[in-house]
């Protein structure tokens, strides 16, 4: 297939971009660089052995959108472009609803006037909100509480009703459980651009050096040690699933279909950091704090749905993407280099 992978310069979305190729797709990415460094393109070359064509533009920008619609064929796209950082979505609501939204927007009437009926997007556990009963099943209401994740209810929303309005689309959302790990390589990983607000990249720079301790935040939950549980999954084996969902999306009888990627599995916050231990080979300072406002105690995955209809399911163990967090971040310390 001739896929358009947007957000393909991003974490998830480039190694996303190196199983597609593997799998024989034809990818195109388009991506702003908002908030991905040009560099990662030269490792994705190196790691798929040709030349990837990427377009650097917005989404929200519907003329270029249009543009790139009308003058190429695909037959599919994987929507992972978006803004995704919980505390800046508190600041900045406009911000996010304006970009998730209009990405969205842009793309589906782009793929909808020139009869590009596949999408799989990227949604999030999120959408479960805060009183989800655990494990997490994709028939849950949704909710949200804060603006990013109430972009990707809407954006589910959105791409549900688009799909009842014209039987022929065949959508996938797909709902992210925590995201971690990095290529086998360790030529590409997670960068975030800022001091990161997610435990696994904060672990791996407390590890090398660049952070000085971890802040615990709360350990009076009610889990298994008394801090947050989390279903952390390999971004290998959330690429793999996208590969899966975009493959089923041809057989699939309904218009959207919704599947969980997670592991089914809850790690603790103590229970990553002994993992990340062993991984480094040192101890890891930290200090427990107060609770993060708006976290909740537990979340985890349902997978039987994604492991009945896909065929797929998570393999690598939570050892296997500590390793991988930290052979990325061993060899690159400050992340990707500039340009
Ligand atoms: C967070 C977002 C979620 C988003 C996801 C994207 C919040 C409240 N939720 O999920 O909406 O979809 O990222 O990846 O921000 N922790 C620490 N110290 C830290 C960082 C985290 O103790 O420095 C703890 C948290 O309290 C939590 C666990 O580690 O128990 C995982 O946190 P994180 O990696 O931020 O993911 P989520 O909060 O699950």
């Amino acid at each position: 297939m001739r896929v358009l992978v947007s957000g393909g310069a991003g974490y998830i979305g480039s190694h996303t971009v190196v199983q597609l190729v593997a799998a024989g797709h034809e990818v195109v990415v388009v991506d702003s660089f908002a908030n991905a460094k040009p560099s990662v393109v030269g490792r994705l070359e190196a790691l798929t052995g040709r030349p990837l064509d990427v377009r650097s533009f917005d989404l929200t920008d519907v003329d270029k959108t249009e543009h790139l619609f009308a003058h190429e064929p695909f037959d599919a796209v994987i929507h992972f472009a978006g803004f995704k950082a919980v505390g800046e979505s508190v600041e900045k609501p406009l911000e996010y609803y304006e970009n998730n939204l209009g990405s969205t927007f842009s793309l589906v009437r782009a793929m909808r006037r020139h009869g590009v009926a596949k999408l799989v997007f990227s949604s999030s556990a999120t959408v479960y909100g805060a009183q989800a009963p655990v494990p997490m099943r994709e028939d849950l209401p949704t909710s949200a509480t804060n603006p990013y994740g109430w972009t990707k209810v809407m954006q589910e929303q959105v791409l549900r009703d688009v799909a009842a309005s014209d039987p022929t689309w065949r959508i996938a959302l797909l709902r992210y459980f925590n995201p971690v790990g990095a290529h086998a390589s360790g030529t590409i990983g997670e960068d975030p651009s800022d001091i990161p607000n997610n435990l696994m990249p904060y672990l791996a720079q407390v590890a090398v050096g660049r952070l000085e301790k971890l802040l615990v935040y709360g350990d009076d939950y009610d889990t298994v040690d008394g801090t947050g549980v989390r279903d952390y999954i390999h971004v290998e084996d959330l690429a793999a699933g996208h590969i899966a969902a975009l493959h089923q999306l041809g057989d699939t009888r309904a218009p959207v279909s919704t599947w969980n990627l997670g592991t089914g599995t809850g790690t603790s916050v103590l229970q990553l950091l002994a993992a990340f231990e062993r991984a480094c080979g040192h101890t890891l300072p930290y200090e427990v704090v107060a609770r993060r406002a708006g976290d909740i105690a537990a979340s985890y995955a349902d997978p039987t749905r994604a492991e009945a209809e896909l065929g797929w399911r998570a393999t690598r163990t939570v050892d296997d993407m500590c390793a991988d967090s930290w052979r990325w971040q061993s060899q690159n310390p400050r992340g990707y280099p500039e340009g």
